[in-house]
C-alpha cells in the first residue's frame, strides 16, 4: 500500500484500536496518531495539556473538546502527517468530528475510511483488565491473548511492564459508558458519509488486520 492513507479508528475502549493502528501505520508507512498516547505523554511530562487532561483521564471521562482539538491540529501540522495518518481515538464527540472535517478541508485532505472495530462488552472488560504495556517502547501485551515471553517484562526492550491507571474495573465501566453515549453516535455520521468500514474485532489480531487491509482495498476500488 502506498502513502497517503488517511483513516480514523473508532471502537470502544479495548476494541483493539492501538494494536491495529500500529500494524496499519507500519504497513502503510504513515504515522500512528493516538490522542490517548499524546495525553499520557503530556501527563507524564507535566505539561499544560497534561495538567488539563489528567483529572478527566483518571476518572474515565473525555478531555474537553477544545484541548483535544488543539493537540490534534498541532500534530497534523508536523510534516510527516502530510504522508497520511492512522488516527486512533479521535474524534470522539460530535464537536470533534465537525472540527476534524474542518481541519481536513483546511489541509485539503480526504478521509479514506472510518474503521469501527466491533467487540462485545464482556470481551472488552476481559481485554482491558488483562492489558499490560511497556512504558519505554509502547508495546501492548495481554495476559490472555498476547503475554510477554517473560512475566512482567517487555520482549522488545526488557523494561518492566505497567498497567494503565484507567484500566481498573470501575474506571473501565465508566469509559465503556462514555463511549456508548458520546462516541457511538459518530458511527451513524460516518455511515451517512459512506466512509464507515465495520470490522469484526473479536478475531485474532492477524485476522482483524487482514480484514482491515481487505476492507480498505475494496473502499479504494469503489472510490476509483
Ligand atoms: P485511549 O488511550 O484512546 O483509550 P481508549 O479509547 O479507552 O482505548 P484503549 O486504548 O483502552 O483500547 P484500544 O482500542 O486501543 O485497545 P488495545 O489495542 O490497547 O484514551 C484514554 C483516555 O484519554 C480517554 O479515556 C480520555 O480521557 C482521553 N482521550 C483520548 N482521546 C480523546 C478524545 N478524542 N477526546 C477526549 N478525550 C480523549 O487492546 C486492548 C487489549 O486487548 C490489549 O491488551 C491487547 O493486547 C488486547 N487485544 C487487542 N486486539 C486483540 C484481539 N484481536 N484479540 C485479543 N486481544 C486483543
Ligand atoms: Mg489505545
Ligand atoms: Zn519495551
Amino acid at each position: 500500500m502506498g502513502n497517503q492513507l488517511r483513516v480514523l479508528l473508532l471502537g470502544s475502549p479495548g476494541a483493539g484500536k492501538g494494536t491495529q493502528a500500529e500494524l496499519l501505520a507500519s504497513a502503510a508507512d504513515v504515522p500512528h496518531i493516538s490522542t490517548g498516547d499524546m495525553f499520557r505523554h503530556a501527563v507524564a511530562a507535566g505539561s499544560a495539556v497534561g495538567l488539563a487532561a489528567a483529572e478527566f483521564m483518571e476518572r474515565g471521562a473525555l478531555v474537553p473538546d477544545d484541548v483535544t482539538i488543539g493537540i490534534v491540529e498541532e500534530r497534523l501540522r508536523i510534516s510527516d502527517a502530510g504522508r497520511g495518518f492512522v488516527m486512533d481515538g479521535f474524534p470522539r464527540t460530535a464537536q470533534q468530528a465537525t472540527a476534524f472535517d474542518a481541519l481536513l478541508a483546511k489541509f485539503g485532505w480526504k478521509l479514506d475510511a472510518a474503521i469501527e472495530f466491533a467487540v462485545p462488552r464482556a470481551e472488552l472488560l476481559r481485554r482491558l483488565t488483562g492489558r499490560w504495556t511497556c512504558p519505554n517502547c509502547g508495546v501492548t501485551y495481554n495476559l490472555d491473548s498476547a503475554p510477554p515471553l517473560a512475566a512482567g517484562v517487555c520482549d522488545r526492550c526488557g523494561t518492566a511492564l505497567v498497567q494503565r491507571a484507567d484500566d481498573s474495573e470501575a474506571t473501565v465501566a465508566i469509559r465503556l459508558d462514555v463511549y456508548e453515549r458520546q462516541t457511538a453516535p459518530l458511527l451513524a455520521y460516518y455511515r451517512g458519509a459512506g466512509s464507515l468500514l465495520t470490522i469484526d474485532g473479536t478475531k485474532s489480531v492477524e485476522v482483524v488486520h487482514a480484514a482491515v487491509m481487505r476492507g480498505l482495498a475494496s473502499f479504494a476500488e469503489a472510490a476509483s
